[in-house]
């Protein structure tokens, strides 16, 4: 494969010349005396410098903000296993007379080892007993809809029932005259354990975001409860499955694959609470859930490993399957060699689970949890961010995984979780990782520093997967200042996609409902910068989303050859970095150990382009891709020159993505305030003279015959 091929000079709008920092992560010319007014971006048709990755765009997810318990997962109700708390039951209210209490004596089984233990002795006909859970912020009904409510139950031996199973418009389950849009009873009761089902139909409720859900008896009793769970409809009508509004707005980015599942969220904190993907599948009911440490909630794994795999076959994205590689982030490592092992093992194990042939002992369980046909697989990735691993036992660990992992699967791409850009005596040195992790959050005037950096470097190494990156303006979703520096960003890595063969964005979840109590006070964000916000109800995506549903929905298959004269440029002074480590769920370990603390010196000035451009043409239908980025707030005329086609079509498509102002973004009230807009070209040909919006996003789809 060539390198990418992209000369860009500059023209400084504090004067003439090359700016200082910018030449040395670009190809640049000397600059011309008399720099054009206008400046020229020259395309080559016939020149194509690599071929595109089809795979470059894609998307990474973890348990954080939210993202499945109390977003992407169906379940409406918060701590349905009642494990978020020891001692209370957390998110579950009293109602009438009864009292509640978690039963450690009276477990449904070994996972599930704690149950809730309903006191309704109180009861009568007048004064009903219960307890009610309002979701996740709310639970979410429509009018004439079907939900599924099912618990386990058993009793003290004399109370059979009824029970009435509603769905309440009063956010608190409380009976102060509110309507009932929906119930059921369910009696019968034994003192075995039993697993009870109903269905609630809504009517013509009116919507709602703020209704709950309750079970209450007006008999006199004791009852045990567990799993007590509350399914809307969901995607494609998967049982177990997703909310349908989130999978739109995800399949319509066109993502080709799915990093899972972390993130810290494959780490935790402490090694007991990594994600241990045998205790995610199977029986929800057996599923024992584990403590996202790492962000600071209950997982019930309700959204499993063949949840994730489902996910991916839903969208038609392959996995990029991250296993635990024994590091977890307060600095807890498992030694290479013998200790390793058994985590090495669960690895293996975890891929014949994904992909083995039922034949195979975990391609049967797989056949057993209701999925006989094997996944995709073509990258496994080893850890995550295990550069904060300070025992520096990465190499071992990772060659350990990596030989294991080679022997029994040859093509399978094994990702090594330290990237590019940490020192090279820090990376993998004794076997030869096929992709590199690089991880980037930035403000967006570093993202367009950097927005050449893969234009330079070393195409006989391993390739690049960019498996996180954002530019972190706006929350809780980037505003258009946001999309524009990832825009910028992402001319660089489709540019280089001969390099950069798989890159996403993170975080791509966060449920906006409640931001003022704070990350580590029971709110709903836990990182501030995300790509596609949500509450109960409905959901939108934010600038940045709907960037990267242009980006992903419109290349070629082949990166051209590019230059360009007069790229206008602006000074910026970078401020003084204390730390490298954006990750709140790590940051406090690093202070500790000394590494965020050290002042440094204010960096030199920096030329930032404001506009940044590739082109991709698609080999089969003739369509040049021409992407363009204006990070300006006034116009820009650019004069586009399209050498080496015979023949260039006047009519085309120019797909916008702007706002009157940088700041504007979307959020539940307003989802659609920057969203792209297409209109057609017909001044189109070899050489056109365009004029671009201010803060613009710009995809030009020009018709060629070579
Ligand atoms: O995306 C949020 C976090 O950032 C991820 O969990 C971690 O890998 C990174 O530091």
């Amino acid at each position: 494969m060539q390198p990418s091929y992209h000369r860009i000079v500059l023209w400084l709008t504090l004067g003439w010349g090359a700016g200082p920092g910018f030449a040395a992560s670009a190809q640049t010319n000397t600059a011309p005396a008399d720099p054009p007014a206008t400046p020229v971006l020259e395309i080559n048709a016939g020149k194509v410098t690599g071929l595109a990755s089809p795979t470059l765009y894609g998307m990474m997810t973890e348990e954080i903000n939210y993202s499945y318990e109390g977003g992407l997962y169906g379940e409406l109700l918060r701590n349905r296993t009642f494990k978020a708390g020891a001692t209370n039951a957390l998110y579950w209210n009293p109602v009438g007379g009864g009292a509640l209490s978690l039963d450690y004596d009276q477990p449904l089984n070994a996972a599930l080892n704690v149950s809730l233990k309903l006191d309704a002795t109180s009861a009568t006909p007048d004064a009903p007993a219960g307890f009610a859970n309002a979701g996740y912020w709310g639970i979410p009904i429509r009018p004439n809809t079907l939900y599924r409510a099912s618990f386990y139950a058993r009793t003290d031996g004399k109370f059979a029932g009824p029970l009435t199973v509603a769905l309440v418009s009063a956010p608190d389950g409380l009976p102060h005259g509110e309507v009932r849009p929906a119930s059921a009873e369910v009696s019968q009761l034994t003192a075995e354990w039993k697993k009870y089902e109903v269905t609630l139909t809504t009517g013509d409720a009116p919507a709602s975001k703020n209704a709950s859900f309750r079970i209450t008896t007006d008999q006199p009793g004791t009852i045990w409860f567990s799993q007590v769970s509350l399914f809307p409809p969901t995607y494609d009508n998967r049982p177990n499955g997703n909310r349908p509004d989130l999978m739109e707005l995800m399949a319509d980015m066109n993502p080709q694959f799915l990093r899972f599942p972390g993130g810290n969220y494959l780490e935790g904190n402490e090694i007991a609470n990594r994600f241990d993907w045998k205790k995610t599948i199977g029986d929800t009911a057996e599923r024992p859930g584990h403590r996202n440490d790492g962000w600071g909630y209950w997982s019930t794994d309700g959204l499993g490993l063949l949840e994730f795999l489902e996910w991916c076959e839903d969208l038609r994205m392959q996995p990029v399957l991250a296993v635990y590689a024994g590091y977890s982030m307060h600095q807890r490592h498992v030694t290479p060699g013998d200790d390793l092992d058994p985590y090495v093992q669960d690895a293996l194990d975890e891929i014949e689970y994904v992909t083995g042939p039922t034949t195979s002992s975990w391609g049967a369980r797989r056949a057993k949890d209701g999925h006989p046909d094997p996944f995709p697989l073509n990258y496994v990735e080893i850890g995550n961010e295990d550069w904060f691993d300070q025992s520096n036992t990465y190499d071992a660990r990772f060659t350990q995984f990596f030989k294991a992992i080679k022997a029994q699967y040859p093509k399978l791409q094994c990702i090594s979780t330290i990237g590019s850009t940490e020192p090279k005596a820090k990376r993998v040195h004794t076997v030869q990782p096929d992709l590199l992790d690089d991880h980037f959050y930035r403000t967006q005037q570093e993202m367009r520093l950097h927005a050449h950096d893969y234009d330079s470097y070393d195409r006989h190494g391993p390739k690049i997967f960019v498996g996180e990156w954002a530019t972190r303006v706006g929350s809780p979703t980037p505003n258009l200042a946001g999309a524009l520096g990832d825009a910028a960003w992402m001319t660089g890595l489709e540019r280089n996609s001969d390099l950069v063969l798989i890159s996403s964005y993170a975080p791509l979840f966060v449920n906006v409902s409640d931001l003022a109590s704070g990350r580590t006070r029971g709110g709903s964000m836990q990182w501030p910068t995300d790509l596609i916000g949500y509450d109960a109800f409905t959901s939108y995506g934010s600038p940045a989303y709907y960037a990267q549903k242009m980006f992903s929905n419109n290349h070629g298959d082949q990166i051209l050859a590019t230059d360009s004269q007069g790229i206008p440029v602006e000074s910026w002074q970078p401020p003084v970095r204390r730390s490298r480590n954006p990750n709140p769920a790590t940051a406090t370990n690093n202070a500790a150990a000394g590494t965020n603390s050290t002042p440094a010196a204010l960096p030199p000035k920096q030329s930032l382009p404001t506009l940044f451009f590739d082109a991709t043409r698609d080999s089969h239908d003739g369509i040049l891709y021409l992407k363009i980025v204006n990070i300006r707030s006034h116009s820009q005329r650019v004069h586009v020159i399209i050498d080496g086609a015979k023949q260039v079509n006047h009519e085309g498509e120019i797909i916008t993505l702007t706002s009157a102002n940088p700041d504007d973004t979307n959020s539940i009230k307003n989802p659609q305030k920057v969203v792209p807009r297409t209109a057609l070209l017909n001044d189109l040909g070899r050489d056109f003279t365009p004029t671009l919006e201010p803060n613009s996003i710009n995809i030009l789809k020009i018709h060629t015959v070579l």
